[in-house]
């Protein structure tokens, strides 16, 4: 498989960038050309941002499973499409090619159809990092039904409150998953969630870690006696259902700056363009090439990088059950060196995380098949970004620093590996395509370099979302409301003196805590449930491995004797109602919190007392009783 649309030079990198501009219906349907479909479209694109009313490939008609697998049967049938990694190395890894993907996929939505799932239902999918998982995801998109994948580590609550916003009746999970040390019971947290969604019909558990599990009758059936059922019917193919390109194919659920999560809604025929489009350039990938992208599946990382676009592109994905500290902090230059790694796509949080170790890990690991090293999540900083270089790269190997966000679907800031060259901490420039404007308060578009503001996009992109499941409006305010006719990010941004771009982190209440985007109102509504919790504020500060830590300002009315042990039911309150992810790195108990005289909380105070920077508090004269900030900084921790 050759890619067409693989941009070569930094001068095939400006002319497309220029025809992308130019005449962005011209440049997209020559990528979209290189698919399957099943009837092509009508009309590239249609498109206002007031509503948000986003179409790409109108009328066009596909299964993305088919470009994922059927097309490369007859000249990589044999080939790797899935490598697994096990969680413990002495186990056996697996490997499926496209041929098996295709007998599983095929498989797998039989079941589903024979447990009654059709077109349009949403399933939810809340497994470990197993090949069932990504078999599941083919398997839904093959009959048309949208999976919404939750990530292992959130709660019953979580689940509950997603399933509900969803509407899904069908789950696919498994007894347990193994991560590290630990043995996570995910079909009891299932149970759990269940108890308040009494419209789930069908719970099909995948056995992995043997651990006992409660079965309920009618409602939970075992994937391997389905699949049982499906050998003996002697099924075959199942006929990839008929897709418009704008029908959904998934929703991911995603933090804010309000307290619910939001369900961003993906299509099947924009995403797969521009996912592997961006695939392909941003990591340069060559037929052959394995693509280690360490990312859960549970969050869009994994969805993009590790499942839809490197299939898409007939690559092999490595995927990894376990954590890159276990057994020990040399795991992941043991699984480069198995499997002869040529890509290797990480987090920030990891790579410190990683370096805290030292370099002893790294001792006799020969990484020499490494190509392009990439990272997602978070800026990076100048440190990791040099010790990831030397120490991994061995200084020759580009990295890429790839910006982009859940609603974005794929990459859209970056340099393009070995093509455009990278500048450390930035994400440099935008894929053609896609046109980023920096906007000031005033909702003015700042021109120019060396600049700073909010960034903004200000054409759609295949992958863009189209909606906030069940909910547009929400979409519309959260994204388009901000600047008329821009796409906001949420994002600060600097563009330096070469037009490249420096991403700064969240301008709105959101954290990025290790990569994972956790809304301050979540945790505080979390927080507030606990008994005595009179009201909170959370704020982030900077954290030396995860990049954001939480710090949460408590008014507490009935602290135990022992105030670590209220801390530790707030911490146990948080993870209940979210998951272990939010639980706050840091509990402070006040009398009062810093408000206005409209009764505001001001965060900019108490992120500033967070971070350690009390003598540039700024105005507090403004504040209903200034004095509550003397005690605060007191009582800093
Ligand atoms: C937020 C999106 C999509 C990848 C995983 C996170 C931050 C992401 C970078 C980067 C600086 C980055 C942004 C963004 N972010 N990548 N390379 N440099 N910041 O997805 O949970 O949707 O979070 O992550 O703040 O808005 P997400």
């Amino acid at each position: 498989m050759s890619y067409p649309f693989q941009i070569k030079s930094p001068d095939e990198y400006n002319k497309a960038y220029k025809q992308s501009i130019d005449d962005p219906e011209a440049f997209w349907a020559a990528v979209a050309e290189t698919f399957l479909w099943k009837k092509k479209w009508d009309k590239v694109l249609a498109w206002n941002f007031r509503e948000p009313d986003v179409k790409w490939f109108i009328n066009g008609k596909l299964n993305i499973t088919e470009n994922c697998i059927d097309r490369h049967l007859i000249s990589s049938g044999d080939k790797p499409a899935i490598i697994w990694e096990p969680n413990d190395p002495k186990e056996e890894s697996r490997t499926l090619t496209y041929s098996e993907l295709h007998y599983s996929v095929n498989q797998f939505a039989h079941v589903l159809r024979n447990n009654g799932v059709k077109k349009g239902d949403r399933v939810c999918i809340y497994m470990g990092m197993i090949p069932e998982l990504p078999i599941a995801m083919l398997a839904c998109a093959r009959i048309g039904a949208i999976h919404s994948v939750i990530f292992g580590g959130f709660s019953a609550q979580s689940i509950s409150d997603r399933l509900q916003d969803a509407g899904a009746e069908c789950i696919i999970t498994c007894d347990g998953a193994y991560r590290g040390g630990k043995d996570i019971p995910l079909k009891n947290v299932i149970d759990d969630a269940l108890v308040t969604c009494p419209f789930v019909k069908k719970v099909i558990v995948y056995t992995r870690t043997h651990t006992p599990v409660s079965m309920t009758k009618g409602r939970d059936v075992w994937w391997g006696d389905e699949i049982k059922k499906v050998e003996e019917m002697r099924y075959a193919e199942i006929p990839a259902e008929e897709m418009d390109a704008e029908d959904p194919l998934f929703i991911l659920y995603t933090s804010g700056s309000t307290g619910k999560p939001k369900g961003v809604v993906h299509t099947s025929g924009g995403y797969m363009v521009y996912t592997t489009y961006s695939f392909v350039n941003v990591f340069q990938y060559q037929p052959g090439d394995v693509h280690f992208c360490t990312a859960d599946i549970g969050w869009i990382t994994g969805h993009t990088y590790i499942v839809y676009s490197v299939l898409c592109a007939g690559g092999t994905s490595l995927m990894y059950e376990g954590l890159p500290t276990w057994p020990d902090a040399g795991r992941f230059w043991d699984i480069v060196d198995k499997y002869k790694v040529n890509i290797l796509y990480t987090a920030p949080t990891a790579i410190r995380s990683l370096m805290a170790y030292g370099l002893e890990p790294l001792k006799g690991k020969d990484l020499s098949s490494l190509k392009v090293l990439g990272t997602v999540g978070e800026p990076i900083n100048e440190e990791a970004w040099q010790w990831y270089d030397e120490h991994i790269g061995k200084k020759k190997c580009p990295i890429v620093d790839t910006w982009w966000q859940t609603e974005n679907g794929g990459i859209l800031i970056s340099n393009m590996a070995g093509i455009t060259p990278s500048k450390p901490s930035y994400a440099t420039l935008p894929l053609p395509g896609i046109q980023p404007a920096l906007m000031d308060e005033h909702g003015k578009e700042i021109e120019g370099n060396d600049v700073s503001g909010n960034l903004c996009i200000k054409f759609p992109w295949p992958s863009m979302i189209r909606t906030t499941y069940g909910d547009h409006e929400r979409c519309r305010v959260n994204y388009f409301a901000s600047y008329p006719d821009m796409y906001f990010t949420g994002d600060g941004c600097y563009r330096d003196s070469n037009g490249n771009y420096r991403i700064t982190g969240r301008v709105d209440d959101v954290l990025n805590v290790s990569g994972h985007r956790i809304g301050t109102a979540e945790v505080e509504n979390a927080i507030n449930m606990h008994t005595g919790v009179i009201e909170s504020a959370v704020v982030g500060y900077p954290h030396d491995v995860k990049g954001q830590g939480i710090y949460a300002f408590v008014i507490f009315d009935n602290v135990h004797e022992d105030v670590e042990l209220s801390r530790k039911d707030i911490m146990q309150t948080v993870s209940r109602v979210i998951g272990p992810i939010a639980k706050p790195d840091k509990i402070q108990f006040v009398n009062g919190l810093p408000k206005t005289r409209s009764g505001k909380i001001m965060r900019r105070i108490l992120r500033k007392i967070a971070e350690g920077e009390m003598s540039s508090l700024g105005d507090t004269s403004t504040l209903l009783d200034p004095g509550v900030v003397d005690e605060i900084v007191k009582g800093k921790i």
